[in-house]
């Protein structure tokens, strides 16, 4: 069959659901991704034919999109801070505002000083590989719950040619990390945990919900700083004097992590907000 005459039917199937542009992008996506083949080779060789077995891919990937799977999932990669990722069920899509959390440890430190990282809830390994790639000297570490995730960051890490050390435990359990930390300090600790409150599914799109792993995203309304208390609890007995550690939050909850930062005797405390002008990210420093 020809590419084209896919790609019409791909327009007619997709358009009222994410309109022109983004069914065009989606259908050079795929067609890079199943037949090696890019937009420009297509608008040169608007003839060009493909296998049955790449317009079967197509076609399934079409009936996905029809479902709103997100296409990150059915291509199973995308990007993150320029660099390649593979993503699947088990592992949040790494989100722009992240990259601006990476940026902020990046350009906080001086390239060559040696460090020791640690990235809690790492999931795809997104932040844990692109400060390891960007920081030569850093030792990095990264932890997550989900040993279906620990798989896929260990692949992306492989991919990306760097060293990353992954461990498996449950950041909520004290006896799951203080045994496998007890002789470790990190210079710096960074962490994206879950943060949605249920009370804010309304606000997100189908996608996600049907789509992205709960255990990445969703915490109890009635203890939506869970996560932020045990890693806050972890950093001071696992940072070194003067060590960082760094947030990404919910952008409702800034004035309550910064008194969670306080409480818990963090100095230069600062929030920073995202591209958008949502309260994003926090730093403190340890005493
Ligand atoms: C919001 S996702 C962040 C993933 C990735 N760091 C990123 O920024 O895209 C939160 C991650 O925390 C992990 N997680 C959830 N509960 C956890 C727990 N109790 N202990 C450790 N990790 C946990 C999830 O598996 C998920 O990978």
């Amino acid at each position: 069959m020809k590419l084209k005459a896919i790609k019409e039917t791909f327009h007619k199937a997709l358009d009222v659901i994410y309109g022109k542009e983004e069914v065009s992008s989606f259908f050079y996506l795929l067609i890079e991704s199943y037949c090696h083949f890019t937009r420009l080779k297509l608008a040169l060789e608007p003839e060009k034919t493909i296998s049955k077995a790449e317009e079967e891919l197509l076609l399934q990937a079409l009936n996905r999109l029809k479902e709103q799977e997100p296409i990150q999932y059915i291509i199973g990669e995308t990007e993150f801070y320029g660099l390649p990722f593979k993503v699947n069920k088990n592992t949040l899509i790494p989100r722009p505002e992240t990259e601006e959390l990476v940026e902020w440890v990046i350009a906080s430190r001086k390239k060559n000083t040696p460090l020791t990282i640690l990235d809690i809830g790492t999931g795809t390994g997104c932040i844990a590989i692109s400060l390891a790639k960007n920081l030569p000297n850093a030792t990095v570490y990264a932890l997550d719950v989900s040993a279906k995730a620990i798989e896929k960051a260990k692949e992306n890490a492989a991919l990306n040619d760097v060293e990353v050390e992954f461990i498996e435990a449950d950041i909520l359990k004290e006896k799951s990390w203080n045994l496998k930390f007890s002789n470790l300090k990190f210079d710096i600790i960074v962490s994206n945990p879950p943060y949605v409150r249920n009370l804010e599914k309304q606000e997100m799109s189908t996608n996600v919900l049907a789509n992205e792993p709960h255990i990445a995203l969703f915490v109890e309304d009635n203890n939506p700083l869970q996560f932020y208390s045990a890693i806050t609890t972890f950093a001071i007995a696992n940072l070194k004097p003067k060590g960082e550690l760094y947030f990404e939050i919910n952008e409702y909850l800034g004035k309550e992590m910064i008194a969670l930062l306080q409480e818990n005797n963090f100095e230069n405390i600062e929030l920073k907000q995202d591209i958008f002008g949502k309260d994003r990210m926090l730093k403190g420093i340890k005493k």
